[in-house]
C-alpha cells in the first residue's frame, strides 16, 4: 500500500484497476477544487453518507472507484488517498483493487511556521498547506509575532507594521554565535492578504490558527510604541534571539521583551489587537504564546505591583496568571478558547479551560496534572516535535516513534490531548530550501501519528511507504532530507552537528544533504 498516512482499515484484493490519464469525477459534493462530470459514466463516483466530518470509505473494484464522505472534506482526502495508491503524478495507473475505510485519531493534527524571526511570504504559505492538506493535516497555527518582528497589519496601531516589521540586522551562526547580518529583513501580510490564507487553507479544509505573543516576546511592539513597556524607553527590533544577549553590543542594551500589566492603555491595546485579528481569523482558538516571560520588569514597576496588590495576587506569576483569565473571558465571548504555550501554567490562578501546547523539553508536572485531570493539551514536546532542530539532535524517528505515555500523559487520559502539532520556528531557518529539509519527512511522519491509529505506526512499513513517497517530493520541487541526514547512523557526525548548530554552521544539515544527493546522482 502506498499511502501515507495509513488509513484506519485497508482490505487489500486481488489485481489492479487501471486508472485513465483523466479520470472522470462524479460527486454529489460540490468539490471545488477537481473537475466534476456530469455524465453517468464517471470513473470516480462519490456519494454522500452518513460518516463523521473527515472520514470516508473508498472502494476500488474492477468495475471502478466508488467514495463515500459525510462531508467535502471527507471526499476530498478519499482523492487524496486515491492520488497516493494510484501514483498518477509519478507516471503510474493501477490502484489495487482494495476496499478503505478511514477516519483520523486525533483533530488537531497541526503544524506550526514563525514567521517572525524570518517572513517567508503567501507562495511558501500556500505550498506548505498544499502538502498539508495532502498528508491530510488540517491545523495551521500561524506564529505572526515575536521580538525580532510584527507581521500582520493592525489598523488601529499602524506602527506595529510601519515600526514593528523591520529589523536592520540578523545573529547568524546559532544560539551561542555572536555574528551579525548586518541587512535589513522586513515584512508582513494586510489584512487581505491573511483573509486570502484562511480561505486557500479553508478550501482545504485546514483551520488556520494564529498566535499573538503576549506578555513576552513582544519586543516589535515595544519598538513601536514605548509606553507597552513598563520602562517607557525607545528601543528597536531587536535582531537577535533567544533571551541570552551577547554582552558588549550596542544594538541590544535596551533589550526589552514583556509588555507592562499594570497600565489600562495597555490592556486595551491588546484587546483591541486581539479584537482585529480575530475578525480575520474564523478559527475558534486564539494563540497568546505566554512562555519564557521574564518578571524582572514587572517587580521593578509600580504599576505592575499595583495590579498585584489590588487583585490580591501571590506574585507576577499570578500577574501573568490573572491577564490571561482577561484574555480568556474576552475571547469566551466571541466563542473562542486560549492557547498557551505549557509554562503559562505555572500561575496557579489561571482558568482550567486554557489550553495548553507542550513544549518544554524537560518535565513539566504543571502540563502533565493539567492533563490528567482533564485539562486539554497539544502534543508538541521538543524531542519529538522541534522540526527546527538538526536531524542529528531529533531523528525522524523521535517524531514517528514518541509515546504520549513517556512524555506523561496517563493512557486514561489521551482524550484529553486535542492532538500533535509539528513546530517550526525560523531563528536558523532564513529560506524554503532549510525549510523544507527540516520540515520533510518530518511531515510525513507527524501526519502518520496525527491521522493513524496507534495498531498501524510501525517504524519499518512506514520507511517502505516513505521509500515510495520521495519522488513527490522531486515533482513538487520540494527539498527535504535524505534518510542518511534524516537518520544519521555516526554518532560522530551527529555530535559534530549539533555543535556546529548551536555555533559555527545551523544550515550544515542542508549542505551535507545536498552533497550526498549530489553523490547519489552520480
Ligand atoms: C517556545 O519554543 N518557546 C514555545
Ligand atoms: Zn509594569
Amino acid at each position: 500500500m502506498n499511502l501515507i498516512p495509513a488509513p484506519y482499515e485497508f482490505k487489500q484484493g486481488v489485481g489492479y484497476y487501471k486508472l485513465s490519464d483523466n479520470p472522470k469525477i462524479k460527486s454529489e459534493f460540490d468539490l471545488l477544487l477537481v473537475k466534476l462530470t456530469k455524465s453517468d459514466k464517471a470513473d470516480i463516483l462519490i456519494k454522500k453518507a452518513d460518516l463523521p466530518d473527515e472520514a470516508y470509505t473508498l472502494d476500488v473494484s474492477k468495475g471502478g472507484i466508488e467514495i463515500t464522505a459525510g462531508s467535502e472534506i471527507g471526499a476530498y482526502y478519499a482523492l487524496q488517498s486515491l492520488r497516493q495508491l494510484s501514483g498518477a503524478e509519478l507516471g503510474e495507473s493501477s490502484v489495487p483493487i482494495c476496499s478503505i475505510y478511514d477516519k483520523p485519531r486525533f483533530s488537531w493534527r497541526g503544524l506550526q511556521l514563525d514567521e517572525s524571526r524570518h517572513f517567508f511570504g503567501k507562495d511558501v504559505v500556500k505550498k506548505l498547506l498544499d502538502m498539508m492538506f495532502m498528508m491530510k493535516l488540517n491545523v495551521f497555527h500561524w506564529h505572526l509575532s515575536d521580538d525580532q518582528g510584527w507581521r500582520i497589519q493592525i489598523d488601529k496601531y499602524p506602527k506595529l507594521t510601519e515600526i514593528g516589521s523591520k529589523r536592520k540586522y540578523t545573529q547568524i551562526g546559532g544560539w551561542q554565535s555572536k555574528e551579525i547580518l548586518f541587512e535589513k529583513h522586513e515584512g508582513f501580510y494586510t489584512k487581505a492578504e491573511i483573509a486570502e490564507i484562511v480561505s486557500y487553507a479553508k478550501e482545504r479544509g485546514i483551520m488556520v490558527v494564529p498566535e499573538i505573543d503576549f506578555p513576552a516576546h513582544s519586543a516589535s511592539a515595544i519598538a513601536a510604541y514605548p509606553w507597552l513597556a513598563c520602562r517607557e524607553i525607545e528601543t528597536e527590533v531587536p535582531g537577535y534571539f533567544g533571551s541570552i544577549i551577547p554582552e558588549r553590543v550596542e544594538h541590544n542594551r535596551k533589550w526589552n521583551r514583556t509588555i507592562c500589566l499594570g497600565k489600562e492603555k495597555v490592556l486595551q491595546f491588546v484587546f483591541d489587537v486581539i479584537d482585529e485579528v480575530c475578525e480575520l481569523f474564523p478559527a475558534p482558538y486564539f494563540h497568546i504564546g505566554g512562555d519564557e516571560a521574564p518578571t524582572n520588569e514587572w517587580k521593578k514597576c509600580p504599576c505592575c505591583q499595583k495590579t498585584i496588590k489590588d487583585n490580591v495576587l501571590k506574585n507576577e506569576k499570578e500577574l501573568q496568571g490573572w491577564f490571561n483569565n482577561l484574555v480568556l473571558e474576552h475571547l469566551r465571548g466571541k466563542g473562542k478558547r486560549l492557547i498557551g504555550w505549557n509554562e503559562i501554567l505555572e500561575a496557579g490562578n489561571l482558568d482550567k479551560s486554557v489550553i495548553a501546547q507542550y513544549w518544554t523539553p524537560q518535565r513539566d508536572r504543571n502540563a502533565e496534572r493539567h492533563v490528567n485531570s482533564g485539562g486539554n493539551i497539544i502534543m508538541s514536546k521538543h524531542q519529538s516535535f522541534y522540526f527546527d532542530m538538526p536531524y542529528a539532535q531529533y531523528p525522524l524517528k523521535n517524531t514517528y516513534c514518541h509515546s504520549l505515555q513517556s512524555y506523561g500523559v496517563m493512557p486514561e487520559n489521551i482524550k484529553n490531548v486535542l492532538g500533535v502539532e509539528g513546530e517550526n520556528w525560523t531563528e536558523w531557518t532564513a529560506d524554503s530550501e532549510k525549510l523544507e529539509l527540516n520540515l520533510y519527512p518530518r511531515v510525513q511522519a507527524l501526519s502518520e501519528v496525527a491521522w493513524s491509529r496507534p495498531e498501524s505506526i510501525n517504524w519499518q512499513d512506514f520507511l517502505s511507504r516513505l521509500d515510495k513517497f520521495t519522488p513527490y517530493f522531486e515533482l513538487f520541487n520540494t527539498n527535504y532530507a535524505s534518510l542518511d541526514v534524516a537518520m544519521q547512523k555516526s554518532k560522530i557526525k551527529r555530535a559534530k552537528i549539533q555543535k556546529l548548530f548551536y555555533k559555527g554552521d545551523p544550515n550544515y544539515e542542508v549542505k551535507l544533504n545536498n552533497m550526498l544527493k549530489q553523490k547519489g546522482e552520480k
